[in-house]
């Protein structure tokens, strides 16, 4: 048997001489001022995330600092490399769009360069999903870092935070109850500092996922970004890659389906993003296994949502880390988790669990037994108007709208939406159901967040908060109202909601998992054979038509078909 090459001897550039490509690979590296002795140690990548564009990578460098720090101390050789960086706000057309691209790359880069092990540095939404896929997909030793929360401000005197605030201020500022000045003062504290948002969004979600599921050291998910703390953690973290490489201990042995279903359970306990349930799918995909809906739902109904944090309950994520981050959360759902899963440290979560510090009073986690909401956050919904499953944050929902039925009011597109949603004459009510179309993987493209539909202008302004909004489109995790979203297959190529016209009459029963579009089969089928073919990729060209010919539906994580595993071997939770 061949023994596996170490350090700068992984794979050699292909010159036909493998020695001659180890003499020419040192000769270069050696211009940076290495010695043989430190290109002799295991070599531990550490990627790069830094972008001007990222404030939610602000502190990536000195993230990177420690980690290397951590890997000198335990005799290995860190190594940076930069990998493409995703904000949110700064990704056109949306950084869905591009997460696969990044997740590509990461992978990519991962395989052409030498390294026994790599430390994984993301935050924001998409890079903490797009890393753990290329991870899975290359299998060698990985352990995940991500930048941390940011702090919470204050505007006015009241406490506010990315994102959740912008989103309630902007639904004032429609409503006319703050003006456009008001509005350029709050942009000055929304988000008060470098890290991610400081509410549950998909950033956080996937960070409690992520150390739930055992690729990210216990305690790691919500210790701010600007922590001395957090450094502390990324020091550790260098110096337990050095191990994992050594232990040859790959995320394959580590991501299984027991522990992502560990990920799916305490997604539902923290209210969590409903981007979590894609980015796993996608991540799950890469290992070969696919997500039970039906049973995720079920998981629902006997998980409990924990923690009173925004956008489904009142705190910050710099609450939920003083408050123990998710040792508490851990604690409570111990009978319900797989906890013979291994975890980075080489433990299981079981023990890592019975290691966790003492607990302390905190008002932020509830209890098992008082919950902040019961039956489930996320629920999967069937139904003719559902296609594969439709999926609503039920624990971000009126609880007046879970059970309603009502007049659909079609927007065909999302740029059809800004243009009509406010005009004075568009004819919509309170009890109306708002639907938009074409804004799934491939129809817009990139499934943007633009489910949270705004409530027209019109009714805003007469204090509606909340309606019934469906798409096909995604949501930011950072925000609420009774929307369902994810609708698969997606209108663009024919699923359902490509069906509904205005006026039809549409009923959201979530208590029975039911999206019905009341019109009879026959008039669904004579819709259907109306349908104008999906787009011609032909005229398209790079990265767009490769995204249009290969990206997956939603329930499959919108991953490229070709990324995924080649197949689907067994089914989580
Ligand atoms: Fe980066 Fe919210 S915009 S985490």
């Amino acid at each position: 048997m061949t023994k596996e090459k170490q350090g700068m001897h992984r794979n050699l550039t292909n010159y036909g001489d493998p020695e001659f490509s180890l003499y020419l690979r040192k000769a270069f590296i050696k211009a940076m001022g290495y010695t043989e002795d430190a290109l002799n140690r295991p070599v531990i990548g550490i990627t790069n995330t830094y972008s001007g564009y990222n404030p939610c990578h602000a502190n990536v460098p000195e993230i990177m600092e420690a980690a290397k720090r951590g890997v000198m101390l335990a005799g290995g050789l860190p190594v940076e490399f930069p990998t493409i960086s995703l904000h949110e706000s700064f990704a056109y057309p949306t950084s869905m769009f591009l997460r696969n691209l990044m997740a590509m790359e990461t992978e990519e880069m991962m395989r052409a360069q030498p390294m026994d092990a790599v430390i994984l540095i993301g935050g924001c939404d998409k890079t903490g999903p797009a890393q753990l896929m290329a991870a899975a997909s290359v299998d060698i030793p990985a352990i995940s870092v991500v930048t941390g929360p940011m702090l919470s401000g204050t505007h006015r005197g009241e406490r506010i935070g990315a994102c959740t605030d912008c989103r309630r201020f902007w639904a004032d500022y429609r409503a006319g109850a703050i003006d456009a000045e008001e509005v350029e003062e709050i942009t000055n504290n929304l988000v008060p500092s470098g890290g991610t948002c400081g509410v549950m969004g998909t950033a956080s979600t996937i960070a409690c996922m992520t150390e739930a599921m055992g690729m990210m050291l216990p305690g790691g998910a919500t210790i701010p970004a600007v922590l001395a703390d957090r450094l502390r953690h990324a020091e550790v973290a260098g110096g337990r890659a050095v191990a994992l490489a050594a232990e040859k201990l790959t995320p394959a042995k580590i991501m299984t389906k027991e522990a992502l279903a560990n990920a799916l359970r305490i997604l539902l306990a923290i209210g969590g993003s409903t981007n979590g349930i894609v980015h796993l799918a996608a991540i799950a995909g890469r290992l070969g296994i696919g997500i039970d809906y039906p049973a995720f739902d079920a998981m629902g109904r006997e998980t409990p949502v924990l923690i009173d944090l925004k956008p489904s309950g009142q705190y910050y994520m710099d609450d939920l880390h003083k408050a123990g981050g998710l040792a508490p959360i851990l604690r409570e759902l111990r009978p319900l988790l797989n906890l013979d899963c291994l975890t980075i440290t080489g433990r299981t979560l079981g023990e890592e669990i019975d290691n966790l510090p003492k607990p302390y009073e905190q008002d932020v986690v509830r209890t098992f037994d008082s919950p902040i909401h019961s039956g489930g956050s996320i629920a999967v919904l069937g139904g003719n108007l559902a296609g594969n499953g439709a999926i609503i944050k039920q624990s971000a929902s009126t609880k007046e709208l879970l059970v309603h039925t009502g007049r659909a009011v079609v927007f065909d597109s999302v740029e059809d939406l800004s243009k009509r949603i406010d005009d004075p004459d568009l004819d919509v009510h309170e009890n109306d159901v708002l639907v938009m179309r074409n804004a799934g993987p491939r129809g817009a493209p990139g499934m943007p967040e633009a489910g949270y539909i705004p409530i027209p202008k019109k009714l805003a302004q007469q204090g509606v908060k909340d309606m019934v909004r469906i798409s096909d489109a995604r949501m930011s995790g950072t925000a609420f109202g009774t929307i369902i979203l994810h609708v698969s297959p997606e209108a663009a190529i024919g699923g359902p909601l490509a069906l509904v016209k205005n006026g039809d009459s549409i009923t959201l029963n979530v208590p029975d998992r039911l999206l019905i579009l009341h019109v009879t089969e026959e008039e669904l089928q004579r819709r259907r054979g109306q349908l104008i073919p999906a787009a011609d990729t032909s005229t398209m060209r790079g990265y767009l038509r490769l995204f249009h010919e290969h990206v997956t539906q939603a329930e499959k994580g919108c991953d490229f078909d070709f990324l995924s595993a080649n197949r689907i071997r067994e089914t989580t939770p």
